[in-house]
C-alpha cells in the first residue's frame, strides 16, 4: 500500500478526498490534517461516523513525512507553496489543488502573489488528465487545475484548430456554491443566493487567464477569452458554455467523439449536458452544436470531484504507476 495524507482535511474538498481515499484499493490514508488538529475526522465530518475514525493532526511538514509517500494539498492558495516546498525536497510526492503550482510565473504573480517557491514552480505538470497523462507519470508535483478551467478546457481544446483566432472567445459558467469553499461570506449567505442567480468578477477572474494560458501552451493559439462566472443555488456542479467562431465547417459531434475516443471519463453527449448527471462522479460530459460559423460547446462536471479532489486522485494514480481510473466514482447522485 502507499501511505497518504490530506492537508486541509476539514475542507470540501478535503472531506471528497477522504471519501475516496478510505476506499482506494492502493492508498492508505494515513495522515490528516488541519490548522490546529487536535480532534477526530468524524467529529469534523458527522457524515463519516461509523465509516471511519482517524485523529486529526496540526498540520506540519514533519508529520506528512512521517506518515506519507504522497499527499494532497486542499489548501488555499499561498498556504500550498509554503507547505509544499520542504515535502518537495524531501522526496514526498505532492498534489496540489490550489493555484499554486498551475501557472507560469508572471501568470501567478499577475493574478495571485508573489510566488515562494520558483524552483518547484518549473517541476509541476498541470493535472488537466486527458492532456497530460505521460508528464504526470514522471512527476513527484501535480497541480490541480481550477473548477472552471477543467471544464471550460475539457470542451474547447477540441476545436481550437478550427477556430478563428482573431474573434474572442466567450465563456458563460455557472457553478454551485461549494466551488467557494467553506468559508461563510456575504455572496455565498443563505440569502443571497437562495432564488438566485448573478455574475460575480465578469471578465476579471482569476481563472480566465488560467485558460488562456492552457489553450497557449496545448495549441500554441493566443485567444482573447472573455470569462463571466455566475453562482447558483445549487450545492455542486458546474455548467460552462462556450462560444467561438469557426473558420471552417466542421461537424462538432464528431471532433468530439474522435478526440476522446480513448478518454474513459469524457462522455460525448447528443443533447446539452446538465449538472445532476455528473454530480458525484469523475465524468465530464460535453455537447456541441454550430449555426453557420458560430459554435456552442456546453460542457458539465462536479466541482468539487473532477474540478478538484478525483481529479488530484486521477493526478496521484498516475504518479504511483497505477492506472487513472483507480477509486474514481463513477454513479451519480441522480435523481
Ligand atoms: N471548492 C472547489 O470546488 C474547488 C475546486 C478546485 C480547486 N479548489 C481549491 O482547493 C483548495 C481547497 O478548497 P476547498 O473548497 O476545500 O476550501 P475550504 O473548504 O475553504 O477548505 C480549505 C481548508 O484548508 C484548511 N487550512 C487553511 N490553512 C491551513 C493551514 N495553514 N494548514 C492546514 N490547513 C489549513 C482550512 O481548515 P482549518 O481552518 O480547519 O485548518 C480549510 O478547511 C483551494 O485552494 C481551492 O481554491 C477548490
Amino acid at each position: 500500500m502507499i501511505n497518504v495524507g490530506v492537508v486541509g482535511v476539514s475542507g470540501y474538498t478535503g472531506l471528497e478526498l477522504v471519501k475516496m481515499l478510505i476506499e482506494h484499493p492502493y492508498f492508505k490514508l494515513n495522515y490528516v490534517a488541519t490548522t490546529s488538529g487536535d480532534t477526530k475526522l468524524e467529529k469534523l465530518h458527522p457524515s463519516l461516523q461509523d465509516v471511519v475514525s482517524m485523529d486529526v493532526q496540526g498540520a506540519s511538514v514533519d508529520g506528512v513525512k512521517e506518515h506519507c509517500d504522497l499527499v494532497f494539498l486542499a489548501l488555499p492558495h499561498k498556504t500550498s507553496m509554503s507547505f509544499a516546498k520542504g515535502l518537495l525536497d524531501a522526496g514526498i510526492k505532492v498534489v496540489d489543488l490550489s493555484a499554486d503550482y498551475r501557472l507560469e510565473l508572471d501568470t501567478y504573480e499577475s493574478a495571485y502573489c508573489e510566488h515562494e517557491d520558483k524552483e518547484h514552480l518549473n517541476q509541476a505538470v498541470y493535472g488537466l488528465i486527458e492532456y497530460y497523462k505521460d508528464e504526470l507519470k514522471n512527476t513527484n508535483l501535480a497541480a490541480g487545475p481550477g473548477c472552471y478551467p477543467t471544464a471550460t478546457l475539457l470542451g474547447i481544446l477540441p476545436f481550437i484548430p478550427y477556430l478563428d483566432e482573431n474573434a474572442p472567445l466567450f465563456v458563460d459558467a455557472k457553478s454551485g456554491v461549494s466551488g467557494a469553499g467553506k468559508k461563510l461570506s456575504e455572496t455565498t449567505h443563505f440569502v443571497t443566493i437562495n432564488d438566485n442567480i448573478f455574475a460575480y468578477n465578469p471578465l476579471k477572474h482569476r481563472h480566465a487567464p488560467e485558460i488562456r494560458e492552457k489553450i497557449q501552451k496545448i495549441h500554441n493559439k493566443s485567444f482573447n477569452v472573455n470569462f463571466v462566472p455566475h453562482l447558483i443555488p445549487a450545492t455542486r456542479g458546474e455548467l460552462v458554455s462556450v462560444y467561438g467562431v469557426l473558420k471552417e465547417d466542421i461537424e462538432p459531434l464528431e471532433i468530439l467523439k474522435e478526440h476522446y475516443k480513448n478518454d474513459p471519463f469524457i462522455r460525448i453527449k447528443d443533447k446539452p449536458v446538465d449538472v445532476k448527471s455528473v454530480a458525484g462522479t469523475h465524468f465530464c460530459d460535453i455537447y456541441a452544436q454550430k449555426n453557420g460559423n458560430g459554435l456552442f460547446v456546453s460542457s458539465a462536471i462536479d466541482n468539487l470531484l473532477r474540478g478538484a479532489s478525483s481529479q488530484a486522485v486521477a493526478c496521484a494514480n498516475l504518479m504511483c504507476g497505477l492506472d487513472e481510473s483507480v477509486g474514481l466514482p463513477t454513479i451519480t447522485y441522480m435523481p
